[in-house]
């Protein structure tokens, strides 16, 4: 099982390369750049039952560890999520984590999936918390970006990308009009929690054909004294992820001013409660 799953992940990985040589090469792989913009920007993403999956607010990490330590998630896999004895995935695993989309995690904390044995979430807890969840289990992969890497790539994305993006990320930037399809929208959920790590990274490296998105990969921003390498490119797509996700604490570390509806209310009604 777990060795399928790792020479899928191989081939995906070998067909994304194959990719970059060869665009009209790709079919439906993992990484299909000869989509249009309508298979790029993503449908409005449901569970099953037809349930509107997405937070009313950025989900946080913070929050999120509140939730895997009341929720005893440690307890199988492990504090730092390592723990992939039984079958069971390694969440400290960056090249893994780069692969899985946030809302697949999300529908298996809260629903579960056919035919594997696994706590769920719905009824537990609510939405916010199991997507803070989500992106506390991914932050063990790859941690948030600090205060201190965050404000040089500011710069950066401020002279590279706000012109089409807009300052915040909303997609707003002075050029944004002028194109079809308009920039993505970084806040915009159901876009990007349908979104792999690598996904970003790649549209981010090799631009998105025909349209606006330009490839940054091997670039220069001289004034910044930036070269768009591939590790940098990946600081980018952390960069763009804190558009979606935050850090910030609502519930006390010891669970107080958890909600514990399931997801049908929101829990912006509550008061947010700072962690101490
Ligand atoms: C009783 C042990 C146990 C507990 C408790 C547990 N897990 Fe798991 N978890 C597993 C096992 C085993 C798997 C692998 C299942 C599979 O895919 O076959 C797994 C898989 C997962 C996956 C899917 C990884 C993937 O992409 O395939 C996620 C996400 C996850 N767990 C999150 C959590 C969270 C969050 C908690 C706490 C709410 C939690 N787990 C609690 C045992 C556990
Ligand atoms: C000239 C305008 C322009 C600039 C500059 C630009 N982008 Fe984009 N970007 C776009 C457009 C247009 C799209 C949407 C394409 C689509 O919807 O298919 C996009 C899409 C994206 C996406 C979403 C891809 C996806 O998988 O949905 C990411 C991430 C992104 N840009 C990051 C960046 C970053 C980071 C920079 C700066 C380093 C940047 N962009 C600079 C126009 C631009």
């Amino acid at each position: 099982m777990q060795r399928n799953r790792l020479n899928d992940l191989v081939i995906a990985i070998g067909a994304a390369s194959l990719c970059l040589i060869s665009l009209t090469a790709c079919g439906k792989q993992q990484i299909d750049l000869s989509s249009k913009a309508d298979k790029i920007a993503s449908k409005s993403v449901t569970l099953g039952t037809g349930e509107v999956v997405f937070p009313d607010d950025r989900p946080s990490v913070a929050d999120g560890k509140v939730v895997w330590n009341k929720q005893n998630c440690a307890s199988c896999h492990g504090a730092d999520g390592s723990n992939s004895g039984a079958g069971k995935v390694n969440f400290a695993d960056k090249g893994y984590m780069r692969l899985q989309k946030p809302v697949d995690q999300y529908s298996f904390i809260w629903t579960g999936k056919e035919g594997v044995k696994h706590p769920t979430m719905q009824g537990t807890i609510s939405r916010r918390e199991a997507w803070s969840l989500v992106f506390y289990a991914r932050s063990l992969a790859t941690p948030l970006l600090t205060d201190e890497e965050t404000m040089p790539i500011d710069a950066v994305f401020g002279s590279n990308c706000a012109v089409c993006h807009g300052k915040k990320g909303y997609g707003d930037g002075p050029l944004a009009h002028n194109l079809e399809p308009v920039p993505a929208n970084f806040q915009q959920f159901d876009r990007f929690y349908d979104r792999t790590d690598a996904i970003l990274w790649d549209h981010i490296a090799n631009g998105i054909k025909w349209e606006g998105m330009p490839n940054f990969r091997g670039k220069e921003d001289k004034a910044k004294n930036v070269k768009f390498d591939d590790e940098y490119i990946w600081k980018l797509v952390q960069y763009v992820r804190h558009f979606h996700e935050q850090n910030e604490p609502t519930i006390a570390a010891d669970g107080a001013g958890s909600s514990s509806n399931t997801g049908s209310s929101q829990t912006s009604e509550k008061e947010p409660v700072k962690a101490q």
